[in-house]
């Protein structure tokens, strides 16, 4: 089904985070500090149900990907062999007068209305000149200057002795160096991936659109290596017929930004990638359409220009999702080659080549690598499934009941007992179940209901004297359907596995009734 998620600007996004509880700017009561932020209660459930969601999918469930998890703060070599110490980092504008500094590729997006991140510097000096553009009537200095995205630090309590370091702007050069060590405790052949989820840092100039650009951020990150020599049994007939709207890279080299409908086949044949990459395309795809709920009309892929490929890829595709601002990045997916791999045999001289039994012979495998920001994936989920309910005169946020916050809501008739301690007896129940539930007896029932509507709670059980009196409802209690607003009496005793079976999708509300 089609659904229009324009329903909040960023502002409104920002406000309901702060008033339900989601997200807060850091250090709010100092005034904030930019491009950091604070998850509260229920921003820390929420973007823990997505990393889980994530974890369950692609570690637990499959043999041939495993996870790790890296320090933040590394050797600085490793920032020197992955090329991130002379090129990760942005184009800068400075103004003649008051020396105002700006993101390059952010001002002609701004001023001109098209993708900044394509272009190059000598490109954007070029449209500078040729618009004659300024900024608060002042112009720029050129050439554009390179500012490092890389956050520093000391190390060593010694001064004179410190040395600098990195806080790490990519989770995936925590997985590089460890490629031998995991592959040979796992016992992982090609082809194999490594996961981590963790927090990178990266000094944006202006960070924006609320949790969108940060300066401290928790990305989910994979490296699946294999042996490009080898053709992959994974890309399946279901995936290659998979159709998805595309931008492609020369409709934005052509300055425009009209999307065209392709099927994942034909983009492997039009040779833009190839077919494992196609499949970890379309694995995501779904995964975001399927498994979490994102409609297939506000997910797009993105093919990256040639100009503004990063220093590593080959070739990169992303995941944008139709966020208030438009369609923005969610995921990229980028083809890195054996970049990192070799980079590092060179810097560290450690042999990072495997051997690969389906040609008999060692290999520096190559990597597919899909990696995501948790905050971005969040922000997707919420947009998504806001919908302010006039008619019920509360908001919904209708997420999937396996992501959202908590899972059922307990609310007793009234306080006194026996009611009270029976619902308390159910709550406990469901907690020692490992059910994120949550205890509310105060206001009205009706109250409760929307309270619980508006954080996403997808079944709410009440509680009342039918539950302990004598009569044909006698032991049993109401499980209150978010979405549909529908109730239906079930029985005491099977009212936690009822719950389960609906977040897991085992069972429908519908099939209670
Ligand atoms: N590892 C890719 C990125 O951080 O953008």
């Amino acid at each position: 089904m089609s659904k229009e998620v324009q329903k909040l600007n960023l502002e409104e996004l920002a406000t309901f985070c702060k008033k339900k509880g989601f997200v807060f700017q850091a250090a709010e009561i100092y005034g904030g500090f930019a491009g950091f932020f604070d998850f509260g209660p229920l921003g820390v459930e929420l973007k823990n149900n997505l990393k889980q969601l994530y974890w369950r999918e692609f570690v637990h469930k499959r043999d041939d990907i495993v996870g790790q998890d890296g320090s933040i703060i590394t050797n600085p070599k490793v920032w020197e062999a992955s090329g991130h110490v002379a090129t990760f980092g942005d184009m800068l504008l400075t103004t003649k007068d008051t020396k105002t500094k700006l993101r390059a590729d952010h001002f002609i997006e701004d001023e001109l209305n098209i993708a900044g991140d394509a272009l190059g510097p000598k490109e954007i000096e070029d449209l500078i000149v040729k618009n004659n553009l300024k900024y608060n009537g002042e112009d720029f200095e050129l050439p554009i200057q390179f500012f490092s995205g890389m956050l520093q630090t000391q190390i060593g309590a010694d001064v004179t002795k410190q040395s600098k370091a990195y806080l790490r702007p990519e989770t995936a050069q925590s997985i590089f160096p460890n490629f031998k060590s995991v592959a040979e405790t796992s016992r992982q052949t090609l082809p194999f991936g490594i996961t981590q989820i963790g927090k990178a840092y990266r000094n944006e100039i202006s960070p924006r659109d609320f949790v969108f650009r940060c300066r401290e951020f928790e990305q989910i990150e994979m490296e699946y290596f294999f042996n490009p020599e080898v053709e992959t049994e994974l890309f399946t007939k279901e995936l290659e017929e998979l159709k998805v709207q595309v931008l492609l890279a020369e409709t934005q080299d052509n300055g425009k930004s009209d999307m065209v409908e392709k099927t994942l086949g034909q983009l492997v044949e039009e040779n833009r990638i190839n077919q494992i990459h196609a499949y970890w395309l379309g694995t995501f795809f779904n995964f975001f359409n399927k498994s979490v709920g994102l409609s297939w009309e506000n997910l797009r892929i993105r093919e990256h220009t040639k100009t503004e490929l990063s220093h590593y890829s080959q070739a990169t595709m992303d995941i944008d999702y139709k966020y208030s601002m438009g369609y923005k990045e969610m995921m990229g997916l980028a083809y890195r080659g054996n970049y990192d791999l070799s980079k590092h045999q060179e810097y560290s001289k450690t042999k990072m080549e495997v051997f690969d039994e389906a040609t008999k012979s060692k290999v520096i495998p190559h990597v597919i690598e899909p990696s995501f920001g948790v905050e971005r994936f969040m922000m997707a989920v919420i947009y998504e499934s806001y919908t302010d309910d006039k008619e019920r005169g509360n908001v919904v946020l209708s997420v999937k009941p396996s992501i959202a916050p908590y899972k059922v809501a307990v609310l007793p008739l009234v306080k006194k007992d026996p009611i009270g301690p029976k619902a308390k007896e159910i709550y406990d129940e469901l907690i020692d179940e490992d059910i994120q539930a949550f205890y509310d007896e105060s206001g009205s029932v009706g109250k409760r209901y929307a309270r619980q509507d508006e954080i996403g709670t997808p079944y709410c059980i009440t509680i009342d004297y039918e539950t302990i009196e004598e009569g044909e409802n006698k032991g049993t209690v109401t499980i209150r359907d978010r979405d549909s607003t529908n109730q239906v009496r079930v029985k005491v005793e099977e009212v936690s596995q009822i719950i389960r079976n609906l977040i897991r999708e085992k069972i429908k509300f519908e099939d209670l009734q």
